[in-house]
């Protein structure tokens, strides 16, 4: 978490362009904001508790000028959000400034060194080793860069790091562990946590590695090792439009990626499916590519954890032993694995520690990798041995909303793949399954015209709690919206799976307790039983179903309606509607939806 940015150019306006690149990166943390400039001396240091909007009404009356500078946005790791731990950070005099993503493992010793050397803290942070370390060096007589290098040496944790030094007018940055992507723009530089950061002013970019270091002036840049020894980088273009990364005319992200479903489930299904013949073209994996796989296991973290679990839900029911982990516990107590395991592992952002950590393992227990992701460049899809990029755009809100359903989709057509090349044919009915994939986009624009969410949410606004249960396959799909729901409403919500209920979550259940009840057309009459209980216990129950099921419908109290379509799907459309649901929810509860208490779009420690 928290986002990191940096600017360099030969104009004067680095401040305006650090703002935009730091509400563009403000999903990622907002317990404070800061920057630092250059101007010819420096650098001069702006930083304020809170929002991003804190630090612009410090700037208000006068923007300073300079041409180059560092920003970040913080979700505190280390000591709480006040205007002392904002970054940037300097040391003991005002001669260097850091911004810094991650954490410094070992700043507890750096801090006892350097104190019982004289040097003064001002903050609770880890990051505040770093200036006072490259200080150091300075003052022994090292140039900036041999300064930043040496400092780098001593620090162990993920860090992604950049530095402003009165002594020269460059930007000094390096990551390791933590995400860093420069971007390029005629004679102009930026640095920064994600590519969104900077798509206001180009889309020429540069992915960089762990042990990365990069020096930047106007018009020029140099990449290198961190003993010095020069590397050459690709430039790639990037192919979101800076409008995908902005709000629009919605009153949140949150709202516009709902929204936006139609059009990125298009974007993730083009060209890789034909329900007529059945073909499935997934790029980097042909007919044969899984042949040596013998068993899945998916890893994953929250949202994209319930989509691995429809993943492994899709794969196991078609014969190919499939399990699903949460990455964090993966990463403690890894189950077996060899070289015909295929570990998957399954984020949105492809920087989620925890899942980084799990891929680790079992790449080092030998088994074979795959990122399923959004992001071309992420540290997932360049660590594993292959990636398949689930192409939903830019995603903002910190509720995962347009990705879920884009990983589901992605694993559904992967999934295909493996079964084809392990089980060694094609998994029975597929072709249903395709063609309710290639209607799924129009049946997700008919809920986003048609749902009652906006009432339901109304109408149950002052329960006492939240319940949702749904059976195989929406499982995951209850369990999802129950986290939708807790994330931004804060009110508290629980997803079960639908027969377990009676197991005792039963007890919860009051006539203050709407269930929520997700049914596909599949297993549907023991559901109806499970409704059966809670109803008898005074619960309202709201179906999320279609309208063919009418024995569902009849029982319900309320229906959130979905186009009839394969049970395989079914769940994609449940939960747009349980999307709407938590939204108006929040919404109504006056909840800062894009931005939840305590929470960031991407976790970058474990
Ligand atoms: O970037 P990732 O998909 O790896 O993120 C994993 C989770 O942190 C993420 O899905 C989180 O649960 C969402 N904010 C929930 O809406």
């Amino acid at each position: 978490m928290c986002g990191i940015i940096a600017r360099i150019g030969e104009t004067d306006d680095a401040v305006d362009e650090l703002l935009v690149g730091l509400e563009n990166l403000e999903y990622r943390g907002y317990d404070s904001a800061g920057l630092a400039v250059k101007n010819g001396r420096g650098p001069t240091v702006f930083k304020r508790e809170g929002q991003i909007s804190n630090l612009k009404d410090l700037l208000a009356n006068e923007v300073p000028s300079g041409e180059l500078g560092i920003g970040h946005t913080r979700w505190s790791t280390h000591g709480p959000p006040t205007d002392e731990n904002a970054h940037p950070h300097t040391g003991c005099s005002d001669r260097v400034a850091v911004v810094h993503n991650g954490i410094i493992e070992n700043h507890d010793a750096l801090r006892t060194e350097l104190s019982e050397r004289g040097h003064y803290f001002k903050s609770d942070t880890d990051t505040e080793v770093i200036p006072h370390l490259v200080e150091e060096h300075l003052a022994d007589g090292a140039t900036p860069e041999q300064a930043f290098r040496r400092t780098v040496q001593r620090l162990s944790g993920s860090y992604a790091i950049a530095m402003l030094v009165d002594e020269s007018d460059a930007i000094y940055a390096t990551r390791s562990g933590s995400p860093l992507v420069l971007g390029v723009r005629e004679g102009k530089y930026y640095l920064a946590s994600d590519v969104p950061a900077f798509l206001d002013f180009t889309d020429e970019v540069i992915f960089l590695d762990d042990g990365d270091v990069v020096v930047l002036e106007p018009g020029h840049h140099e990449i290198t090792t961190l003993d010095g020894e020069p590397i050459e980088r690709p430039t790639q273009t990037i192919d979101w439009d800076p409008e995908d990364a902005g709000k629009g005319a919605y009153d949140h992200y949150m709202l516009k990626e709902i929204h936006e479903q139609p059009t990125s489930l298009r974007q993730t299904l083009r060209g890789r499916a034909d329900p007529v013949t059945g073909d499935i073209h997934l790029e980097d994996f042909p007919p044969g590519t899984f042949e040596d796989v013998e068993r899945v296991q998916f890893v994953a973290c929250g949202t994209s954890y319930h989509a691995g679990l429809v993943g492994s839900n899709f794969i196991g029911s078609r014969g190919l032993p499939s399990q699903t982990f949460l990455a964090s516990e993966y990463a403690v107590s890894r189950p077996p694995v060899d070289e015909n395991t295929l570990v998957i592992g399954v984020t949105q952002s492809g920087e989620t520690a925890d899942t980084l950590a799990a891929l680790r393992e079992a790449k080092d227990g030998g088994a074979r990798t795959l990122a399923v992701t959004n992001v071309v460049g992420s540290t997932a899809a360049r660590e594993c041995d292959d990636a398949l990029f689930i192409r939903a755009g830019p995603e903002i809100g910190v509720a995962a909303t347009k990705t879920f359903s884009s990983q589901v989709v992605s694993l559904s057509l992967l999934g295909e793949r493996l079964v084809r090349d392990v089980v060694g044919h094609r998994s029975e009915g597929i072709t249903d399954v395709l063609s309710a994939l290639s209607d799924l986009p129009d049946h997700v624009q008919q809920i986003l015209d048609y749902s009652k969410a906006h009432r339901i949410a109304k109408q149950y606004h002052d329960s006492e709690a939240y319940f949702f249960i749904g059976r195989g396959s929406v499982f995951p799909v209850a369990l999802e919206g129950a986290l939708k729901f807790k994330e931004i409403s804060y009110e508290h919500a629980e997803g079960f799976a639908a027969g377990e209920l009676k197991h005792g979550p039963l007890a919860l259940v009051t006539p203050a307790t709407p269930v929520f009840a997700v049914f596909t057309g599949r297993h549907d009459q023991k559901t109806l039983s499970n409704v059966k209980e809670v109803e008898a216990r005074g619960a309202p129950v709201v179906a999320v179903t279609s309208d063919a099921n009418e024995a569902v419908v009849q029982h319900a109290n309320d229906v959130l309606t979905i186009p009839e379509t394969h049970p395989d799907v079914a769940g994609i459309l449940a939960n747009v509607q349980l999307q709407l649901l938590s939204y108006h929810a929040a919404e109504q509860l006056d909840r800062p939806i894009d931005k939840p208490r305590n929470l960031a779009k991407s976790v970058t420690v474990e």
